[in-house]
């Protein structure tokens, strides 16, 4: 999972650097994020984007659930001289009230949540807020998944995203079209016939639909864009990306 981060060859687990340098210029140009300001990056990763953001004089607490990732942002922090709170937990755990002026949720993990782990999140991100702060996040869309399409395939690995060692990887894909739902199962079978079975959600968006889901959380949207490194928004993008405010 963590090589997947860095690899420039594929967006596995992170966008590539180009972009996520892209990110950074967009939000700050544009004034969305400012030198100074309190951020929470939830979901942090090996923190690309905590890294980038504390490096543009703002104050970074990063949470990920990956221990691997967090001991390496951490590493990465101490030998930048980097000040950032990396913290190893559930982002579903957060108790903070008024803290920050932004949180940041990048590569649409939104997306992985039910409707009410959703509102969940939405929830202690708003209570997360200081007053008028903004929670900068993006969303796929069904476009995206009409470009990736339904997978059915099968394929041996000598190792990588699944497992370090050899496995064979059985990969299907379900369609829930009437609640713009997405599934993709893959069956992992390891070299001594262990095998494990994932399945990773999707739930897509709408502009429609995520500014009324914002709206009924205490939100509401200031800017929209195709992505989260700034392009003009248009229906049909596979991404949606999000600037709310807390009202
Ligand atoms: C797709 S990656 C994106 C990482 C980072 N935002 C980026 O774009 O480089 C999603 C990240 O969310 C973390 N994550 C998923 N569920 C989490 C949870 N409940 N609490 C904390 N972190 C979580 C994963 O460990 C992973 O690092």
């Amino acid at each position: 999972m963590l090589e997947a981060h860095f690899n420039q060859a594929h967006d596995g687990a992170s966008r590539r650097n180009a972009e996520i340098e892209k990110t950074v210029f967009h939000l700050i140009t544009s004034r969305v994020l400012k030198k100074g300001d309190r951020i929470l990056d939830l979901g942090c990763g090996p923190g690309l984007y905590s890294s980038r953001l504390c490096f543009e004089g703002m104050k970074v607490t990063g949470i990920d659930l990956s221990r691997r990732s967090i001991d390496y942002a951490r590493a990465q922090a101490e030998r930048d001289g980097h000040d950032i709170d990396y913290i190893c937990a559930d982002f579903f755990n957060i108790d903070y009230k008024e803290t920050f002026d932004a949180v940041l949720q990048v590569y649409g993990e939104i997306c992985t949540f039910s409707d009410e782990k959703r509102d969940l999140l939405l929830s202690l991100v708003h209570r997360a807020l200081k007053e008028n702060g903004i929670f900068i996040f993006d969303v796929s869309t069904r476009e995206l998944r009409m470009q990736e399409g339904l997978k059915n395939r099968w394929y041996f690995s000598e190792g990588g995203f699944w497992r370090p060692g050899r496995h064979l990887v059985l990969e299907e894909g379900f369609d829930y079209p009437e609640n713009d739902t997405w599934l993709n199962q893959y069956i992992i079978m390891d070299e001594d016939g262990e095998v494990k079975v994932y399945r990773l959600w999707f739930h897509d968006y709408s502009l429609e639909k995520i500014s009324r889901v914002l709206e009924q959380n205490g939100f509401r949207v200031e800017n929209a864009w195709n992505s989260l490194s700034g392009e003009f928004y248009r229906k049909g993008g596979d991404w949606i990306a999000i600037d709310a405010r807390k009202v």
